[in-house]
């Protein structure tokens, strides 16, 4: 049903995303249940990760699950992603049938590509801990852009000159690149936030399971480490059907087009930018970005 539920939503262009709230770009069917979604009940051992788009959602999924199951994939291995961490957004309300949030039994992983001004309340009422991962915008823009060629549930994106000045703009499915890094850094300390970065976990994932271990209070020992290194890999999540999102049938995900484990790269900008494009960025980028705000590397 959830397949079902996600074949039912019509493609759009990037001009009819729906200017949301707060001026922040959704998909229609996001607005069509945003009432229910900020009702949405959280739980003290919820746990959430959030991210903007193609950060390495999946990625912090498989961690986050490995690390709060103390290191043992088993169950991993068994139930696709998609289902051991729902997306938020696409949760659908009741009557659907079980298996979705409402029904699941704690302690849920739940996924969300919200900024932090637009969560349900309660998250931070039940003072939840939450994930967030984020990566460089550029590798970000290259990703997401492929991804809506192969995402039939997204806008048709254009060429990449198109998709460029969208994304610089804001006018993507969940908004501003910019505001969403942002948004989540002011915040990180106000709640139980970990705010993470796809380039650091690149460099050094056992650095960063070590963080999560921490945040998660699950003490791993090194053979656990060495196994959640393995198994949450680009290749064997790219080999790994939980993973790497094959359930899809090709009129949601066409990975003829664009496979959903890409790359998986820091740095592979700079086989779609132009030099031109790369300096306007730079401009809006110091504009965009204040000082205070988190510090990325665009390669490693
Ligand atoms: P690329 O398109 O650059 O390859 P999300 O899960 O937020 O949609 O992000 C998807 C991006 O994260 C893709 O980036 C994908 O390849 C990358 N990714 C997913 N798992 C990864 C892993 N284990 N190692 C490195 N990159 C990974």
């Amino acid at each position: 049903w959830f397949i079902e539920s996600l074949q039912s939503m019509k493609r759009i262009s990037l001009e009819e995303l729906v200017d949301g709230v707060g001026g922040v770009c959704f998909v229609p069917s996001v607005m069509e249940r945003w009432r229910e979604l900020q009702e949405f009940q959280a739980r003290p051992d919820d746990t959430l990760i959030a991210t903007f788009p193609k950060a390495g959602t999946s990625w912090a999924i498989e961690m986050v699950d490995v690390v709060r199951r103390g290191g043992d994939i088993s169950g991993c291995l068994q139930i696709p992603s998609m289902m051991r961490a729902p997306f938020l957004e696409l949760n659908p309300p009741p009557p659907f049938p079980s298996g979705q949030l409402h029904n699941q039994p704690s302690p849920r992983l739940i996924k969300t590509h919200l900024p932090f001004h637009l969560l349900p309340p309660s998250f931070v009422d039940q003072n939840c801990k939450m994930v967030y991962v984020a990566r460089n915008a550029k590798d970000t823009a290259v990703s997401y852009f492929h991804f809506h060629r192969m995402n039939k549930k997204l806008p048709e994106p254009g060429d990449w000159n198109q998709f460029f000045d969208s994304f610089l703009t804001g006018q993507v499915a969940w908004g501003s690149w910019f505001d969403h890094v942002t948004g989540w850094w002011k915040e990180k300390n106000n709640h139980r936030i970990l705010y993470l970065f796809f380039e650091d976990i690149k460099e050094n994932p056992a650095r960063e399971i070590a963080k999560l271990s921490n945040f998660l209070s699950k003490k791993l020992d090194r053979e656990a480490v060495d196994r959640i290194i393995e198994h949450t890999s680009f290749k064997n999540m790219k080999q790994n059907p939980m993973t790497n999102f094959s359930l899809l049938p090709a009129n949601i995900f066409d990975q003829s087009v664009s496979p959903f484990m890409r790359k998986g790269e820091v740095g592979d900008w700079k086989n779609m930018f132009t030099v031109a494009q790369n300096e306007r960025f730079e401009k809006e980028y110091r504009q965009l970005m204040s000082d205070r705000g988190p510090s990325f590397r665009m390669e490693l």
